[in-house]
């Protein structure tokens, strides 16, 4: 297998944390009916697994943004691309999302959300880039403290491809891969038992 990724986590250690994930929150929700959000495209893969293990009534929404250029300069304003088609007032919002770097974009989409009187929002995401925080915030759930790596798989992506990864990969060589896009093939038929 070549050097240019290797595997930070594998498809099991995944799905174990999910499977975790979701009996927190359903204990923690008893009784209520959230509305999970999830930020398109990345967040999806994980939301489809998350949802599932969540045993409560729930609804689903997606949203679409863009960014305005790189986040630190834009302070992470977003522009709406495709917003809910629900009414999230007096709703328990939970936020799923696939990884929280600088926290620019979560904390303006928080602002955004926040602003429509939900009766609560927190943030679930399966990967929390800690060491690269610029805007505090409180992740209530997260799956992985993630090293500062460039990742991909899982829905997240190198150029919009490889999100259908079934490891999350973390990128050792990323002018490699950034010259030859292609490098990263052989671990989308991997069997995830290590080779
Ligand atoms: P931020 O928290 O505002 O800096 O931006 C987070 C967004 O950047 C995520 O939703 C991803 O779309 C993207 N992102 C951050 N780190 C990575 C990575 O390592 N791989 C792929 N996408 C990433
Ligand atoms: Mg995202």
């Amino acid at each position: 297998m070549s050097e240019v990724a290797s595997v930070l986590y594998g498809r099991e250690d995944v799905r174990r944390r999910i499977e975790e994930l979701g009996r927190t929150i359903t204990g923690d929700y008893q009784g209520r009916e959230p509305v999970l959000i999830s930020v398109l495209k990345g967040g999806s893969v994980f939301l489809a697994d998350l949802f599932r293990e969540i045993r409560l009534p729930l609804s689903v929404e997606f949203m679409s943004i863009s960014r305005y250029g790189e986040a630190a300069e834009s302070m992470g304003r977003v522009r709406i691309l495709k917003d809910l088609d629900a009414d999230i007032g007096g709703r328990d919002v939970l936020i799923v999302e696939d990884i929280v770097d600088t926290g620019l974009t979560l904390s303006y989409l928080i602002s955004v959300l926040a602003s429509r009187n939900p009766a609560s929002v927190e943030v679930c995401a399966l990967l929390d880039k800690s060491v690269r925080r610029i805007a505090p915030l409180e992740l209530r759930y997260r799956g992985f403290d993630c090293p500062d790596r460039f990742v991909v798989g899982f829905g997240l992506d190198f150029e919009e491809r490889y999100r259908n990864l079934p490891d999350i990969l973390a990128v050792e060589d990323l002018a490699s891969l950034v010259a030859n896009p292609d490098l990263l093939l052989p671990f989308l038929v991997t069997d995830g038992a290590g080779g």
